[in-house]
């Protein structure tokens, strides 16, 4: 791993150099400089992970320093060192953005341990940002595919509402991407640097749910031993993604409405309420409408949540993206399981077209991690698809257009099927036909049917 780069603001030489020796012994890479300005053009050039500066310097002082860096280097840490006089300066520092302070004289071992911990610190949060980076990638339009007319729809729908506080409402059908289309909105949004957290509100009891959304204090319940925060205290600045809204208590419903109405929670057993930031976006598979007509689900709450609906087309609605999503799947499963199958063959690409996916993305998905499992030449073949694809075809059979047939076409074959079956005796082909004998024999003659 690269060293921790350091850099050491002091005018006093003998401090400078003393700070050089400790820092370096550490193993840490370190440059110093003696002025504000100087600080300046370094960090201007070098992305360092941390600056130690005197609050006392010749001109640019440390303070003016500090608030330079946090403008221009928000990820470089500063730690400022400070005489016991000035340790109210050192306070208003920590409240400009310092990260710690080292009140002077201080002894080798609170030094080592301030910058080591500063560093620590850093490092996790460093480790966050990449992976909330790598998370945003993932969830960025690029990963729900499909160009179909349907989903460019919902694309610009996301478009418009992504940076609204607005509750915004997914409808769709089991495996239709609700979940993914939540999370692109939030990964999209100008949250996105904050927690996306997802609540299956079908999974949990009324009073389960309730502790998991806004918490409980101390003693609320038997085995509420200490405080704990709820998920929209936890998801401050971001999104909570409440699943399966359909689901949820008439009781419960009412507690929603009023936190989304005025932005506060009352965690349980608590009589203080708390405001948070939280941007909700909900999802169901059932129908609110004919579930508020019998009263399961509460009118206010409904029009609430549906600020802004978003209903996600069905695959069947779509299938011209099961080749794009096939696909995608394909090399998803593949890179994952070490297999090199570059495509899917023609007839299992019928196949997957022809079926009527009740499951929807969902079911495509796990057909082709299944598919991808299974096969054992370099593309997926009909054998390797299961049977309920394949029978599909046995119902509905895919017939390529270029295959396409007239009637007489058809009907032609079907003669000299019968024929052939009958050995060709004329009376028993016209009496399985169901016609005449003369109607026989004209039409042999019109399709030119030798026997
Ligand atoms: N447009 C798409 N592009 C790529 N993958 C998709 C797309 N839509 C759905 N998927 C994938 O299909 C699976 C199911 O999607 P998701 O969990 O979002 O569905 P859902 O609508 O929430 O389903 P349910 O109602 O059953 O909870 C996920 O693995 C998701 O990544
Ligand atoms: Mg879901």
């Amino acid at each position: 791993m690269k060293p921790s780069q350091i850099l050491i603001v002091e005018d006093d030489r003998k401090m400078r150099l003393a700070l050089r020796e400790i820092m370096t012994k550490e193993g840490y890479s370190v440059d110093t400089v003696e002025t504000g300005e100087a600080a300046l053009g370094r960090v201007e050039e070098t992305s360092y992970d941390l600056v130690i500066t005197d609050l006392k310097l010749p001109g640019i002082d440390g303070m003016s320093l500090l608030k330079a860096i946090r403008k221009s280097r928000p990820d470089t840490s500063v730690v400022i060192i400070t005489a016991y006089a000035t340790v109210d300066t050192a306070v208003e520092a920590m409240r400009e953005g310092a990260e710690d302070y080292i009140s002077k004289p201080f002894n080798l071992d609170e030094i080592r341990i301030i910058v080591k911990k500063v560093l620590e610190k850093k490092a996790l949060l460093d480790d966050n940002r990449l992976l909330r980076n790598q998370l945003k990638k993932k969830y960025s339009y690029d990963n729900v595919v499909g160009n179909s007319e349907a989903m460019i729809e919902v694309y610009k729908t996301i478009d418009k509402v992504k940076d609204a506080k607005a509750t915004v409402l997914i409808l769709g059908e089991t495996g239709t991407g609700k979940e993914l289309v939540a999370r692109a909105i939030h990964y999209n949004s100008t949250r996105s640097g904050e927690p996306f957290l997802p609540v299956n509100c079908a999974a949990l009891t009324e009073s389960l749910l309730e502790s998991e959304l806004f918490g409980y204090v101390k003693g609320a319940f038997t085995g509420a031993l200490k405080d704990k925060l709820g998920v929209f205290e936890t998801a401050d600045g971001g999104t909570v993604f409440l699943d399966e809204i359909g689901d949820i208590s008439p009781r419960l419903q009412q507690v929603l409405l009023r936190v989304l109405e005025n932005g506060e929670i009352q965690p349980v057993g608590s009589t203080a309420r708390k405001k948070v930031d939280v941007r909700v976006v909900a999802a169901t598979n059932k129908n609110l409408e004919e579930l508020m007509k019998t009263s399961l689900f509460r009118a206010d709450l409904y029009y609430r949540l549906n600020v802004i609906s978003l209903r996600l087309p069905s695959l069947l609605e779509r299938k011209e993206d099961i080749p794009a999503l096939a696909n995608h799947f394909l090399r998803k499963y593949s890179a994952e399981n070490n297999k090199t199958i570059t495509g899917i063959s023609k007839e299992a690409l019928q196949m997957l077209e022809g079926y009527n996916w009740p499951g929807n993305v969902r079911e495509l998905e796990n057909v082709i991690e299944r598919a991808t499992l299974l096969e054992t030449t370099d593309e997926i073949t009909v054998d390797s698809l299961s049977e309920k694809i394949r029978s599909s075809l046995n119902r509905s059979p895919v017939v390529l257009e270029e295959d396409l047939r007239t009637l007489e076409e058809v009907g032609r074959a079907y003669i000299i099927e019968v024929l052939e079956k009958t050995g060709g005796n004329k009376v028993k082909t016209s009496e399985i036909l169901g016609i005449n004998r003369t109607s026989l024999w004209r039409m042999m003659q019109r399709l030119k049917i030798v026997a």
